[in-house]
């Protein structure tokens, strides 16, 4: 390859796309970056001037946004254009767990990442890169060279090469994680491609922290990675309920476990279970994998961090029914924080979506309030979710103020972290809410003193305080 990067295009921009991009056009001001999609409102949104108004919420993105956007950053669909001109092509497309047919509920839908080989096939021209970095499973990038082979066999023009660039990038962190990476792992049988995509980091990033590997040795440590941390909650989830059996406190276990440097005190917050986009989509494919290669009982091991996410999502709506006397229905319940955890917009796989359905099954009036999400996002989850034919119209509202839903509220329910919510005036929220105030925190935000001075009710997750 005698390949310069001048011309990068990066198909797909949703929550892993733009941010990427945005922080790759900062760092490489002399290369032009396209991020292309299908979806013409979004890239709109992306292309607003009012910056609050942009399709993903990260701390820190609208102001790089800002810097770089139509100088060597470029948001259109201008899908096939970006392709041909591209020396190097990211693959960001997302790829849900599939609904229905072979492998249905675990597998991972890989349609969108085969239109976009097959496009990347027909439209690039010459000698192209072409980078996965969705969470894929294993072996799909022998599904992408295949299609790019296959298409383009007697043509001598094109050239492709396949990378595998996993994202280890969390939502509501992304900037930071991208600018500081723990490492950057790069599969693949190419050098020189891989040199070429690793010149790239280099810009900011320490070559020791730069990883080569084998393609699939790539994919399956993105997958890896995300089912230990997922395992990781899992398991102090696990504990926190043997905390409220016991009277041991949850913060204190995690905290002196966390103290051995070889556990580490990352990742042992206990929540109502984690959400997102990747844990259980990459669990699942782990397992789907396993139970392919005969592995059932590797297969089930995993099965079973999922298990006890679902078993903190019900424990915490059980709970909540259970100490406001054995029945919501009709009572007033303030939600706090919809989204899957703080500083991001998105809800996938959100722990609030599996708890507010329960609590809406059993009759509450739900007042939601998230500093992010938008109204319709929480309709479409409450009416994507549901088995039933039943949209629970009237039974919810979202609130613009925070404090409009504690009025005649009976209970508050917090179950996203984020900052707001820890410097509330609750003399004021006290005045507002019906006696007795029941305020259930699933993150272990609040203050119990300074709740038990208004003489709240306050259940706290993991905790018999
Ligand atoms: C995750 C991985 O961290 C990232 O490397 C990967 O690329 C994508 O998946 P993300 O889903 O954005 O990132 O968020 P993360 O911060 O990992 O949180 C995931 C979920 O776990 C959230 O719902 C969070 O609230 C929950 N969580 C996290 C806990 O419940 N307890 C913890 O201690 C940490």
């Amino acid at each position: 390859m005698t390949l310069k990067v001048k011309n990068v295009c990066c198909i797909g921009a949703g929550f892993v796309g733009g941010p990427t991009m945005t922080v790759l056009a900062n760092k490489c001001k002399d290369i032009v970056f396209h991020v292309v999609d299908k979806d013409k409102s979004k890239i709109e949104q992306w292309n607003s001037q009012d910056l609050s108004d942009l399709p993903v919420y990260e701390p820190g993105l609208a102001e790089l946004i800002e810097k770089r956007r139509d100088k060597n950053l470029f948001f259109s669909n201008l899908v096939k254009e970006s392709i041909s001109k591209a020396e190097l092509i990211f693959i960001c497309v997302n790829t849900p767990t599939k609904k229905s047919g072979i492998g249905a509920g675990k597998a991972s839908d890989m349609k969108w990442i085969e239109a976009c080989a097959r496009e990347v096939a027909t439209y690039a021209e010459g000698e192209t890169i072409v980078v996965e970095k969705s969470t894929l499973p294993v072996k799909t990038a022998e599904t992408i060279k295949k299609i790019l082979f296959s298409l383009n066999k007697e043509n001598y023009d094109k050239k492709f090469s396949i990378l595998s660039n996993p994202e280890f990038l969390a939502e509501g962190n992304a900037i930071n994680d991208l600018e500081n990476p723990d490492r950057i792992l790069i599969g693949g049988d190419d050098n020189e491609a891989i040199s070429l995509l690793e010149a790239i980091y280099l810009r900011w990033v320490d070559k020791n922290k730069i990883l080569r590997t084998n393609l699939w040795s790539s994919e399956l440590s993105k997958l890896t990675a995300n089912a230990f941390l997922a395992q990781r909650i899992s398991s102090i989830n696990s504990i926190s309920a043997l905390c409220e059996k016991t009277g041991a406190e949850i913060k204190e276990v995690s905290k002196a476990v966390g103290m051995d440097s070889r556990i580490g005190s990352n990742f042992l917050s206990a929540s109502p279970g984690f959400g997102g986009s990747c844990f259980k989509k990459d669990l699942l494919n782990l397992i789907y994998i396993c139970n392919y290669y005969n592995l059932d009982v590797v297969a089930d091991y995993w099965q079973k961090v999922i298990d006890i996410n679902e078993w903190q999502n019900k424990r915490i709506s059980k709970i909540v029914t259970e100490k406001m006397f054995g029945t919501i229905y009709k009572k007033k319940i303030a939600i706090l924080g919809f989204s899957f955890k703080a500083n991001t917009n998105d809800t996938r796989e959100s722990p609030a979506i599996n708890v507010c359905l329960d609590l809406l099954e059993e009759g509450a009036m739900l007042k939601i309030y998230d500093p992010r999400v938008k109204s319709n996002q929480i309709e479409q989850e409450i009416a994507n979710n549901k088995d039933k034919n039943i949209n629970y119209e009237g039974q919810w509202l979202k609130v613009e103020n925070i404090y409009e839903s504690f009025n005649e509220a009976d209970a508050i329910i917090i179950l996203t972290e984020w900052q707001e919510f820890q410097n509330l005036n609750w003399k004021e929220i006290s005045s507002l809410m019906k006696k007795p105030s029941w305020v259930f925190d699933t993150r272990l935000i609040l203050n119990p003193e300074i709740l038990n001075q208004y003489n709240f009710d306050l259940w706290s997750l993991g905790s018999t305080q």
